[in-house]
């Protein structure tokens, strides 16, 4: 359950966090909040980089934030960017949640109030998982 009180938080904590985004070369800022087990939040903005591969994405800097000081249960990742419609994570965003929290709910916002609501499981079925579950020999 994400009730709307939580929903608002998670929102307005990425799009704060999306003051801070660095995007000199996409001009797409984006901010983004995730919501740990124990109720707290941490929010990250993407951090762009000359060498373009070098950029990092807002939702992983808020992930990185959260599991660097220790939270490793999310419980829900809020994204917002200014789109018409509300903004999905990158594959490599969904692949690093799944591996901290494959049972986290994703909030996908635009500046402009749209908002829709997914779960990790259907935004990346089949995630990868070391070891794997199954394989030759097993
Ligand atoms: N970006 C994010 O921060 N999150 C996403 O889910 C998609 C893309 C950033 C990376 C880059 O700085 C800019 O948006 C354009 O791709």
């Amino acid at each position: 359950m994400l009730d709307e009180a939580v929903r608002q938080r998670l929102i307005d904590g990425a799009r704060r966090a999306r003051e801070g985004a660095y995007a000199p070369y996409s001009g797409f800022r984006v901010g983004a909040a995730v919501l740990t087990a124990s109720g707290e939040i941490f929010t990250g903005a993407n951090v762009e980089n000359a060498c373009f591969g070098a950029t990092v994405c807002a939702e992983r800097v808020a992930i990185f934030q959260a599991v660097a000081a220790g939270h490793r249960n999310l419980t829900a990742l809020a994204v917002i960017a200014d789109t018409p419609e509300p903004v999905a994570p990158c594959g490599l965003c969904r692949q690093v949640l799944a591996e901290f929290s494959p049972d986290c709910r994703v909030l996908m916002a635009s500046t402009a109030g749209k908002t829709r609501l997914a779960h990790l499981k259907e935004l990346l079925p089949l995630a990868f998982r070391w070891p794997p579950e199954s394989g030759e020999g097993a």
